[in-house]
């Protein structure tokens, strides 16, 4: 039982071969830290779970140093100020950040970020007003840029990002039609997110049905999943088509070779760009993005959905979930009594 002394933590205890086991982490228990001077200990209460933490896991090359083993696992989490050594934050304060998978985190106050809960509630700021709702809004607007008329297409649509893509697709007046896992997520995407039509691609191959449904072609494919759903989109894409590489959760606990598109020719037959991006590199622009969604979200334009587990010890397996389609909208693991 964790007690008020004590700060759990989940820590990497091995590199994960395939899909994590429970055996690659460490629950471990320690005293809360003492900020010292320009820090802040924030009490954390929702742990934002990403794809992208199977990619920090990994001993590889890429845009984040991996995590390493025995340190607490990264993760944005959201949580309040207990105790301020730092003149822009107080008591009681509502906060986001890097704070890692623990209760309690010490962080020096310029890597916080103040929020207001009174705008949306404090989980919706690791979803819609956070780190995935940035996602979204940068990848489709400023990579994809779409225009009113052309087809959009995303997997993952019944996802964080993906529902989120779709419907400012659906704001910018596209065509949008969504890739997910089993028809409870489709009719969900079209139902109620608007969406204007839903493929379920554990159905069987997408090929036939995606022609069908974008008869013109695809004027911007947003790829959450990478994989044989990608290629089928490339098959399809229309002249000019820009496909935004947000990710390839499909490859994520890949034991062989990653996946590569087969169908990349497609880019050249249609003059067609396919370009990678990171959230990160918007950073500065958050304040813009963040008041235009929350603007959406106001008008009741922009619906999200947080799909919040509660049980910190319950982290491995919640985790996972993410790789099994477990999770409808941001995947979010609460921690302690969730004030
Ligand atoms: N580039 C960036 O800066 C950035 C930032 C944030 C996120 N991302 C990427 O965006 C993507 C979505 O992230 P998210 O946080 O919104 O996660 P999410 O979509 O809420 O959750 C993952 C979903 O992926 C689907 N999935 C899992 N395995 C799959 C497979 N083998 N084939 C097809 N779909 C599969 C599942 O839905 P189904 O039930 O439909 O299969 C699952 O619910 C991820 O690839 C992530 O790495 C990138």
């Amino acid at each position: 039982m964790a007690t008020q002394e004590q700060n759990r933590q989940f820590r990497l205890a091995a590199r994960p071969v395939g899909l994590p086991k429970r055996s690659d982490w460490d629950l471990t228990s320690e005293a809360i830290p003492e900020p010292g001077e320009g820090q802040v200990l924030v009490r954390i209460t929702y742990i934002s779970l990403d794809p992208a933490m199977r990619g920090w896991m990994n001993d590889a090359r890429s845009y984040a140093p991996p995590v390493q083993i025995g340190a607490v696992m990264r993760a944005y989490a959201a949580g309040h100020v207990v105790k301020s050594r730092h003149p822009d934050f107080k008591e009681g304060d509502c906060v986001v950040g890097v704070l890692g998978v623990q209760e309690y985190a010490v962080v020096d106050g310029k890597h916080l970020t103040k929020v207001d809960p009174n705008v949306v509630p404090l989980s919706a700021y690791v979803s819609v007003l956070g780190m995935t709702g940035m996602t979204a809004y940068f990848g489709l607007l400023d990579v994809g840029k779409p225009e009113p008329g052309q087809t959009v297409v995303v997997s993952g649509a019944a996802g964080a990002v993906g529902m989120l893509v779709g419907q400012i697709a659906k704001i910018k007046g596209c065509r949008v039609v969504g890739i997910a896992g089993g028809e409870a997520k489709c009719r969900y995407i079209v139902e109620e997110l608007g969406f204007d039509a839903a493929i379920d691609y554990k159905l069987g191959p997408i090929s036939t049905t995606l022609r069908e449904l974008c008869p013109k072609g695809i004027d911007v494919y947003f790829d959450n999943v990478g994989g044989d759903i990608l290629d089928a989109c490339l098959a399809q894409l229309a002249m000019h088509a820009r496909v935004v590489i947000c990710g390839a959760i499909s490859q994520y606990n890949s034991t062989e070779r990653v996946k590569g598109p087969s169908n990349y020719m497609m880019l050249l037959v249609m003059r067609a760009r396919m370009e990678g991006f990171l959230v990160m590199d918007y950073a500065s622009r958050s304040a813009e993005a963040a008041r235009e969604m929350a603007g959406w979200v106001r008008e009741g334009k922009l619906k999200w959905r947080d799909d919040i587990v509660e049980g910190f010890e319950t982290f491995p397996e919640t985790f996972n979930t993410l790789f099994e389609g477990g999770n409808t909208g941001k995947l979010i693991l609460k921690v302690g009594d969730g004030r």
